[in-house]
């Protein structure tokens, strides 16, 4: 296993966002990465990049083991070291990533420079293939630019191109295309997918889209209120959701021949850290909740599929 996340835990100041998060990828395999928002998608990546210090957050329980070495127990100076060489991570908003007065070049060289130790020229070489490689025209001259005479489309794919700078094996991506228009966006879910597969790479694709996800994805891990509700292969989970609240975000998407407007989403919304509930976190919003619901924390299953339902809607079977 390239990643193998169990258990996990995360607090921030006196609040506990996240607890009881699971799952695992290998390399060569997207998994993706759904819930609705507030679920706990972006603090996870923050967990899995060592980003957590920056918003005072910290890793309380579990374990993230990264090709053998835990990252709950390294040193904040040991993380900083894996993220950009081993674990890149593109934002969904690429100006968070991008120096606004820097040129494209610059930005991208810096970061083979830093992790492989490239000269100035071998990184500039590094940078001009990797932009091709994206698909971005005219690379040279785009090296020159400056970010805001770019398009959406084309500095989301200057945060992938410095991700992948440092020939990182896992990828971490928070809604990489959300801000783009659809043709873009499936330009970049493509890229991205073409070079997991080429190079052997991890991704773990965050995203509010159950439709990239099927298309795209090897493995789904669905998060509820920050916890795990169900994480199995994607072809068993649209098939035969195990967790009623997959089972209802199946039901969310379009379908042809739906009535415009027909689109409802689930009732109820997801509740805050503050007001989680006890026991299984969905049980107010679950058709099939009972009184053990109400009170016991389901525990998750260990295993290729993880699950946490007391009531699953079938005995899953990958
Ligand atoms: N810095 C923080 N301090 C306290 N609580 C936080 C902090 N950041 C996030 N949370 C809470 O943790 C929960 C999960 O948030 P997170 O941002 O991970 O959700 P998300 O799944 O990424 O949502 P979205 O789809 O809207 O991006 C939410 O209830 C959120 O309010
Ligand atoms: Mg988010």
């Amino acid at each position: 296993m390239l990643l193998d996340v169990t258990d996990l835990s995360v607090s921030i100041g006196s609040v506990s966002p996240l607890s009881g998060i699971s799952f695992a990828l290998d390399r060569g395999e997207i998994l993706g990465l759904v819930g609705e928002s507030g679920s706990g998608k972006s603090l996870t990546a923050l967990a899995l990049t060592g980003l957590l210090p920056l918003i005072g957050g910290r890793i309380t329980a579990g374990a993230v083991r990264f090709d053998g070495t835990d990252l709950a127990r390294l040193r904040e100076r040991d993380l900083r070291a894996l993220r950009g060489r081993r674990i890149g991570f593109v934002t969904q908003n690429p100006m968070t990533a991008m120096d606004p007065v820097q040129r494209i070049g610059a930005q991208v060289d810096v970061v083979s420079r830093l992790h492989l130790g490239l000269s100035a020229q071998a990184a500039r070489a590094r940078t001009l293939d990797l932009l091709t490689q994206l698909r971005i025209p005219e690379a040279a001259a785009v090296c020159e630019a400056y970010p805001h005479q770019l398009s959406g489309g084309m500095k989301q794919r200057i945060v992938i191109a410095m991700a992948l700078a440092g020939e990182p094996d896992l990828i971490v991506a928070d809604e990489p295309t959300t801000a783009l228009d659809v043709t873009v966006q499936a330009q970049i879910i493509h890229i991205l997918t073409t070079l997991v597969r080429e190079r052997g790479l991890g991704l773990i694709l965050i995203t509010h889209d159950m439709g990239v996800v099927a298309q795209a994805c090897d493995k789904v891990a669905v998060l509820y209120a920050g916890r795990l509700a169900e994480a199995r292969p994607v072809g068993a989970l649209f098939a035969h959701p195990a967790h009623p609240y997959t089972a209802a975000l199946i039901d969310c998407i379009p379908r042809e021949g739906m009535a415009p407007g027909a689109l409802t989403g689930i009732p109820g919304a997801v509740p805050s850290v503050a007001a989680y509930p006890p026991g299984c976190r969905y049980h107010p919003r679950c058709p099939r909740a009972t009184d053990l619901c109400r009170s016991t924390v389901p525990p998750i299953t260990t295993g290729e599929t993880r699950l946490a339902c007391h009531h699953p809607m079938e005995q899953p079977h990958d």
